[in-house]
């Protein structure tokens, strides 16, 4: 099936499944795949790593700006994300990580951060991305939005088995916990807080396999571009 070169934006509550359904899309129609929750998370690493965040979630604002403003080298390699030359990927997957994200990805100047860089990664096009506000804010103009959703335990219990997979030892109701807490932060925060946007198709994968995820995106992309296989 041949899809034009158009951009394609995921949104949705936490742990929803959207990376997996971004990344399946990417590999079935050649796509590049982007992933703006994981610049929000190398921030937050870099903020903790460095003192810009307390223990209580207060953020040396000055200080981290001065900072990003220096030129923080965050970017999307082959095989991730990355500072300079060091691959953060596992660091950013951590509960650690996860447990200080929101408060970092409410601040504006972090956003404006991040979305530069988004833009700069999806200038090419022929992009699927995902995140809380692709749709309304990064790429509104995408061709194509969806807005995944699934049942809050199917959630739950996705992330803990991913972390448990890594090799973590996750407790399910901090997990529970932390995905309330971002899920009310993202969506009630002042700057492009996560909302459907009017024109995004509404997937909620709770009871769907991965292969009925990819039939439904064909669908909808086959309707919407009329492609002929
Ligand atoms: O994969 P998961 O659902 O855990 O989240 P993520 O996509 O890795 O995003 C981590 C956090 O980054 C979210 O909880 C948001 O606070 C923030 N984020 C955002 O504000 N805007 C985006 N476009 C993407 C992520």
């Amino acid at each position: 099936m041949q899809v034009p070169d158009i951009i394609i934006a995921i949104d949705g509550f936490s742990a929803t499944g959207k990376s997996t359904l971004a990344k399946l899309i990417a590999e079935t129609f050649s796509f590049l795949y982007l992933d703006s929750g994981a610049l929000y998370r190398g921030v937050t690493l870099f903020a903790q790593e460095n003192g810009y965040i307390d223990p209580d979630n207060t953020i040396h604002e000055a200080e981290l700006k001065a900072a990003l403003d220096a030129g923080l080298d965050l970017h999307f390699g082959l095989d991730g994300t990355y500072i300079g030359d060091r691959r953060i990927e596992k660091e950013i997957r951590t509960m650690e990580v996860s447990g200080q994200v929101s408060p970092i990805a409410a601040v504006p100047f972090v956003r404006a951060f991040v979305d530069g860089k988004l833009h700069e990664a999806g200038a090419k096009g022929r992009v699927v991305m995902d995140g809380r506000d692709i749709g309304t804010a990064v790429f509104p103009n995408a061709e194509v939005k969806i807005f995944v959703t699934a049942r809050d335990e199917v959630r739950a219990q996705r992330r803990y088995d991913e972390l448990k997979a890594k090799g973590e030892n996750p407790d399910l109701q901090e997990v529970m916990k932390n995905l309330a807490e971002r899920d009310y932060i993202d969506s009630h925060r002042e700057t492009n807080p996560l909302r459907r946007a009017e024109d995004a198709y509404v997937m909620d994968n709770s009871e769907m396999t991965l292969h009925e995820e990819i039939v439904w995106t064909q669908g909808l992309l086959q309707g919407r571009f009329r492609i002929l296989e």
